[in-house]
């Protein structure tokens, strides 16, 4: 499913003496069946962006295009809006803190039924869900408030995994967890972009912009600013966006300026770098 974005503007409290103009004409593409993240620096307009895609904000002026769906106010009732959901699931900050029912596998099977699955087979999808996030069948019966940060963590993403959508939104995936948890809620991200999905990464990590996404997009005050590979973003000048270059990154400019012939563009981890390295020998 194409994601396309159209003079998107979205201003929260419109018409009051508090309003806030959170995005500001925002054309986009986002690329099908690619990682992107989305960064920039904190009230950029990431999760308002987000949250328009599945028409839980709806625009103040413009569009987003998400396959045959579209997000728009022109719309008196956008009956479709449920459809969309299913299709473009988002997973929102500290995701765990929504957890509520009293058995895991209850938990993930709750949005299932609200799209009328029967108990039977909510479960029964619940538990493939719980399958492809690691969560072992001894977790099913137990209470999600038991667990661990990261494991409650993988149970939200469970729920959401679970209605099989096409596109897969996390906002800021990884806040919180350690590094080993964060690795894993990354490794499934990475899954379930080999099977096929869509995703989208609200990030201010840049490591995972380096080492898990072909395309990123750069908020700036509610505009974008840039839209490329990660490569292109940090050979650029990032000084104006407030954000970091990778540790990895700036190695590998060193050795550029040491002389050594490195393709840049294709190196995402240290075993890309380590791979270049040895074809040199
Ligand atoms: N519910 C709201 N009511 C009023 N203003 C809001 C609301 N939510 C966000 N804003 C404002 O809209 C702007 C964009 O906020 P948004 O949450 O999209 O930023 P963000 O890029 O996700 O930031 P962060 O990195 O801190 O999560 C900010 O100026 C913020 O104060
Ligand atoms: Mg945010």
């Amino acid at each position: 499913m194409q994601i396309k974005i159209n003079n998107l503007s979205y201003t929260y409290l419109a018409k009051t003496p508090n309003e806030v103009e959170a995005l500001h004409d925002v054309n986009l593409e986002i690329p099908e069946g690619k990682i992107t993240s989305i960064i920039g620096h904190t009230g950029s307009g990431k999760s308002t962006l987000i949250q328009t895609l599945n028409g839980l904000l709806i625009p103040t002026s413009g569009e987003v295009h998400v396959g045959e769906y579209v997000v728009t106010n022109k719309k008196k009732k956008n009956k479709k809006i449920k459809d969309l959901r299913k299709s473009l699931a988002i997973v929102f900050q500290f995701p765990e803190y929504q957890l509520f029912e009293e058995t895991v596998e209850k938990d993930v099977a709750f949005g299932l039924k609200n799209y009328g699955v029967k108990e039977p087979e909510a479960i029964k999808l619940a538990h493939k869900a719980l399958n492809e996030v690691g969560i072992d069948k001894s977790f099913y019966k137990r209470s999600p408030f038991e667990l661990s940060g990261g494991e409650k963590r993988r149970v939200a993403i469970a729920g959401i995994i679970a209605l099989n959508p096409d596109i897969l939104v996390l906002d800021e995936p990884t806040a919180g967890l350690d590094p080993l948890g964060s690795k894993i809620i990354l490794s499934l991200v990475e899954k379930f972009n080999k099977e096929g999905k869509t995703i989208i990464i609200v990030t201010h990590d840049m490591n995972i912009v380096l080492n898990y996404s072909d395309h990123v997009v750069v908020m700036n005050d509610g505009k974008v600013a840039f839209e490329g590979t990660p490569s292109t973003l940090f050979n650029g000048d990032i000084s104006k966006y407030s954000i970091d270059v990778p540790e990895l990154f700036k190695f590998v400019k060193i050795l550029e300026s040491k002389g050594m012939k490195l393709d840049i563009s294709k190196i995402r981890t240290l075993d890309d770098l380590i791979n270049q390295l040895k074809e040199k020998r």
